[in-house]
């Protein structure tokens, strides 16, 4: 009798053990109403400049179930939405994103060079984001040219800590980051994404980002429905980016991942209009 009670109590205890661990190892995902989520890349980045309002709320007019963007640090340490390094490319202004402040950055003009018709869009601060569209829709969150990884990570915990984030995905290129920021705020979820790879993703680089992650995104040059079953016997989800092209359109659904990752949002919208709206 007693070996008896003995056995239950250690089978108890092991299963215990058990769940809190799987419960301690990755954050809770809110996507198990359809897929594939159809996610807005820098917004409709194909027809409107890439991470400002217009391309965010064309995005949310089009029904996206998600908006990612890119962020990163600026001078005065706060989150700017750019993807670039520089702000060259996408602004009226020279040079380093982390040598303006965020009310600096606020100055150039980042629709003009999309189309005249876009002037006077206007960089984004991070606050704006969830101020505007944090009730309305998911947000798949970027972190981008990450010079010291401690500092990003404390200063974004910092900032999430003072905001409602009930829908959100932090996501990088940068591992190690993604790690870290995982070990300081464990109940949002994370993702990793994978570059190109010329030899494809091995199982065992599946397996070590999905001790962590939750979100494992490869680019769609990298993707196949093998890969896609990889991540998810690791239960982990896969979003596939980034689509701009009929090509990669038709393999993307195809492969039928969790998420679709495009610039070009109203593709797919209008190919499935049986899809549910996400609830959120
Ligand atoms: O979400 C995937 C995608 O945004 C990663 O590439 O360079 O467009 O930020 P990039
Ligand atoms: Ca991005």
């Amino acid at each position: 009798m007693l070996i008896i009670l003995c056995i239950l109590v250690i089978v108890s205890i092991l299963i215990c053990c058990f769940y809190m661990l799987q419960k301690g190892k990755r954050s809770n995902t809110t996507i198990d109403q359809k897929k594939p989520l159809i996610i807005a890349h820098r917004g409709a980045a194909g027809s409107y400049p890439e991470n400002t309002h217009s391309a965010f709320q064309a995005a949310l007019d089009l029904q996206a179930d998600m908006l990612e963007f890119d962020i990163q640090l600026t001078k005065d340490n706060q989150f700017a939405v750019i993807h670039d390094e520089t702000v060259d490319r996408t602004t009226n202004g020279k040079g380093l994103v982390r040598e303006f402040t965020i009310e600096e950055l606020k100055q150039l003009d980042a629709g003009s060079w999309k189309h005249p018709s876009f002037a006077g869009e206007r960089i984004p601060a991070f606050t704006e984001m969830f101020e505007q569209y944090n009730s309305k829709v998911q947000m798949l969150i970027e972190v981008k040219h990450i010079f010291d990884i401690d500092k990003v990570a404390m200063l974004l915990v910092d900032f999430l800590r003072k905001k409602p984030h009930e829908h959100i995905i932090i996501q990088s290129f940068n591992s190690e980051f993604i790690k870290v920021f995982h070990q300081l705020l464990p109940n949002i979820p994370v993702g990793v994404l994978i570059k190109q790879q010329m030899n494809g993703i091995t199982k065992k680089q599946v397996e070590d980002h999905a001790s962590y992650a939750s979100y494992i995104n490869p680019r769609i040059t990298n993707s196949s429905s093998q890969l896609l079953n990889t991540i998810h016997n690791q239960n982990a989800h896969c979003f596939i980016w980034t689509i701009r092209n009929e090509q990669q359109m038709k393999k993307a659904l195809a492969i039928n991942p969790d998420g679709i990752v495009t610039d070009y949002p109203e593709w797919f919208i209008k190919l499935n209009k049986s899809k549910k709206p996400a609830s959120l």
